[in-house]
């Protein structure tokens, strides 16, 4: 145990708030941004809860420079933001568009003149349609296509941006988008999943490897998305076994090559049916493994799961079975009495201690950083027009004080940013969820500091959760 004051973070703590390009920005035709496979998804009938679409979202890309004044007025020291590939480079190859890069060019000038790091995420899903056209991500081209991008791009800002992620939630991309098909592109096939999740991270290891050869100070990462998984009873092996199978296809089949630089064998074994892995040629692991700066940590909950039984209809749960080949009869439980939010995710502090404590502990030594972090929940909007999502608030003060136990406990975590500055659009569940510290009224394009941001600004300034 290190020891530090229960209240206060590690002088340098590094403070911010997270969003993605097709979530908030809108202007989805303008100034030459070609349509990614989200536009081609969201349009079509089915998909999004109500149709919704991220043609307007936040109206970001015209109100920039409003919400940069409110990262300030929150004290944020860091925002995480992505850049849309359509948007500077429409159709994924070829030449850059300047107006397209323009805009980034001066949120980011936006962000320096009020000392906010810029903390830029190459990919957030936004696939160019073109390149899907071509085969996606489970083509092998993809991953040189995006190395190239992320070069044109850092060559574009690199003078302005120090922090570089390459994926956010690969995981999502290849499982949701390719395997139970409720993410763009929408395709739902298993093998094809699992060599998207490759070429994923074969673009991701030649990426860092270009900006690393363009620029050895850019300081390099990636974004998992990682959860606690515990078995339903400890005691059972089929259940402890099923926790290791989720344990496999959610965490160690991208932390283990990422940073061990191979696939993890058990996983290997468990997908045999699926695939024989065959899409990894010789040299691709060391690519996927170029060494990092940091580890980007998306958590958000716990899974409990348990061993199939036929007497047991399985709760019918989003990402189960289709989502993860390999696991199809594996049960996910809820736990009563635990706190759901609304996504129907529970609430697990202690599990976000425990993810950053057993990436400390199996992995080799990498600066950590929590990317992602929030809770979904319905806020009631006061007469008086101010938001007291008391609900939110508790639910980040808990996770505040468990990314300081996981320091305490000897975790290299350097930062934390939370999921999310703004309200936004949620995917598959459209404008239906809301997760800003800020809220969003889509019919105005008001912007409403919650009790939730209210909060952070006070434990941005304290440094912890003092005062
Ligand atoms: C993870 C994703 O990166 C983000 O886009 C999403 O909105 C949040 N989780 C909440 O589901």
């Amino acid at each position: 145990m290190t020891s530090i004051d229960p209240l206060t973070f590690p002088p340098g703590f590094l403070w911010g708030a997270a969003t993605a390009s097709y979530q908030i920005e809108g202007a989805a035709a303008e100034a030459g941004r070609t349509p990614s496979i989200w536009d081609t998804f969201s349009h079509t009938p089915g998909n999004t809860l109500g149709g919704d679409t991220g043609d307007v979202a936040c109206d970001h890309y015209h109100r920039y420079r409003e919400d940069v004044a409110l990262m300030a007025d929150l004290g944020l020291q860091s925002y995480r933001f992505s850049i849309a590939w359509p948007r500077v480079q429409p159709g994924g190859s070829g030449s850059m568009n300047q107006q397209g890069l323009d805009f980034y060019r001066r949120l980011v000038d936006e962000l320096l003149e009020r000392d906010i790091l810029p903390w830029v995420t190459l990919y957030h899903w936004d696939l160019p349609q073109e390149l899907e056209d071509a085969g996606g991500w489970p083509a092998r081209d993809t991953a040189a296509r995006f190395a190239e991008y992320a070069a044109l791009v850092h060559g574009a800002l690199g003078d302005r941006v120090r922090h570089w992620s390459t994926f956010n939630e690969p995981w999502c991309s290849a499982f949701l988008g390719y395997a139970s098909g409720v993410h763009a592109p929408g395709r739902k096939h298993a093998p094809d999943a699992l060599a998207a999740m490759h070429h994923l991270l074969l673009g991701h290891g030649q990426a860092v490897q270009a900006i690393r050869a363009a620029d050895a100070g850019a300081q390099l990462g990636i974004t998992l998305n990682l959860y606690a998984i515990s078995p339903a009873d400890p005691a059972e092996p089929g259940d402890l076994d099923a926790a290791r199978r989720i344990d496999g296809l959610a965490n160690r089949v991208f932390l283990d090559p990422v940073l061990l630089g191979r696939y993890p064998e058990d996983v290997k074994q468990d997908l045999a049916g699926v695939s024989d892995f065959g899409f990894v040629r010789d040299g691709d692991l060391e690519t996927v493994a170029a060494p990092l700066d940091f580890l980007g940590i998306n958590y958000y909950s716990r899974h409990v799961v348990a061993a199939p039984d036929p007497d047991v209809t399985a709760e019918p749960y989003w990402r189960a079975p289709t989502s993860w080949p390999g696991s199809e009869d594996v049960r996910f439980q809820k736990r009563p009495g635990v706190p759901v939010t609304d996504m129907d995710w529970e609430v697990d502090a202690p599990g976000l201690t425990e993810t950053l404590v057993r990436v400390a502990k199996d992995y080799p030594a990498v600066p950590l950083y929590i990317t992602e972090n929030g809770a979904a929940y319905r806020d009631a909007v006061e007469p008086d027009g101010s938001v007291d999502d008391q609900d939110r608030v508790a639910y980040f003060d808990a996770h505040y004080r468990a990314c300081h136990d996981a320091i305490a406990a000897g975790a290299p975590l350097h930062g934390y940013f939370a999921w999310s500055l703004l309200d936004n659009f949620e995917w598959a569940w459209g404008y239906t969820k809301r997760f800003g510290m800020v809220r969003v009224d889509y019919e105005t394009q008001e912007r409403t500091v919650k009790a939730s941001g209210h909060r952070y600004r006070e434990v941005i300034k304290h440094n912890g959760l003092a005062g």
